[in-house]
């Protein structure tokens, strides 16, 4: 069973694929990751994240990297979200996005276009969103447990930039797969989102 958990930044979809990954006992690709390896490799590079041609340079990055603490933070968030446009960089990671999908047994992945790109023949299909608000309280409250300064009206900047060019962009934008159901986590506890999700994905499966 291929599970595909799409969604904006901070709509708790990274914490429902982890827990959709032990619940069913699926390996789990945790896709925005390897565009902040992208991000990360082109800002080492001293390349420019908006031309096609250095981000692409980066795709190449060595595995290693995928374990630097530092894809953690805002800035490669940022940096992701801009190598992101460009089509390049899209088909470059494909293969191995697509690997992972259809690896015997199944897998979950979380992004923003597994369900419409990566694998639309996914059996369970999530969108994860939640509303601006919502998703800023939390970015805020997970940074200041990390003692980063920054203020609710910056992440709340931050996730409006970055919800208008992952939406707005010509190739894969973040759009919810026609078959994908819909779950708004804003109003919902950690616990859950994640038993709406498990019982999405048991409906679906
Ligand atoms: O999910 P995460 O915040 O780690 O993703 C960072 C950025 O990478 C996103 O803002 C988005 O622009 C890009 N991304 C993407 N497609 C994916 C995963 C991430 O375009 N499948």
């Amino acid at each position: 069973m291929i599970i595909a958990v799409d969604g904006p930044t901070a709509s708790g979809k990274g914490t429902i694929a982890k827990a959709l990954s032990a619940h069913f006992g699926l390996p789990h690709l945790d896709t925005g990751l390897l565009y902040r390896a992208v991000g990360r490799q082109v800002f080492l590079d001293g390349g420019d994240p908006d031309d096609a041609a250095d981000a692409a340079a980066a795709t190449g990055f060595p595995d290693s990297l995928l374990d630097d603490p530092a894809l953690r933070t805002e800035e490669a968030g940022g940096l992701a979200s801009r190598v992101s446009v460009h089509p390049e960089v899209r088909r470059a990671l494909f293969d191995r996005q697509r690997a992972f999908a259809l690896q015997p047994g199944g897998a979950v992945l979380d992004g923003r276009d597994i369900g419409t790109v990566i694998a639309p023949e996914a059996e369970a299909k999530l969108f994860v969103t939640a509303s601006v608000a919502a998703r800023a309280q939390r970015r805020f409250r997970e940074m200041h447990e990390r003692g980063v300064q920054v203020t609710l009206l910056e992440i709340e900047d931050d996730l409006r930039r970055r919800d208008e060019r992952d939406s707005t962009r010509a190739t894969a934008p973040l759009v919810p797969a026609p078959d994908a159901k819909i779950i708004d986590t804003s109003a919902l506890s950690r616990e859950e989102a994640i038993a709406a999700a498990i019982a999405a994905v048991t409906e679906a499966a």
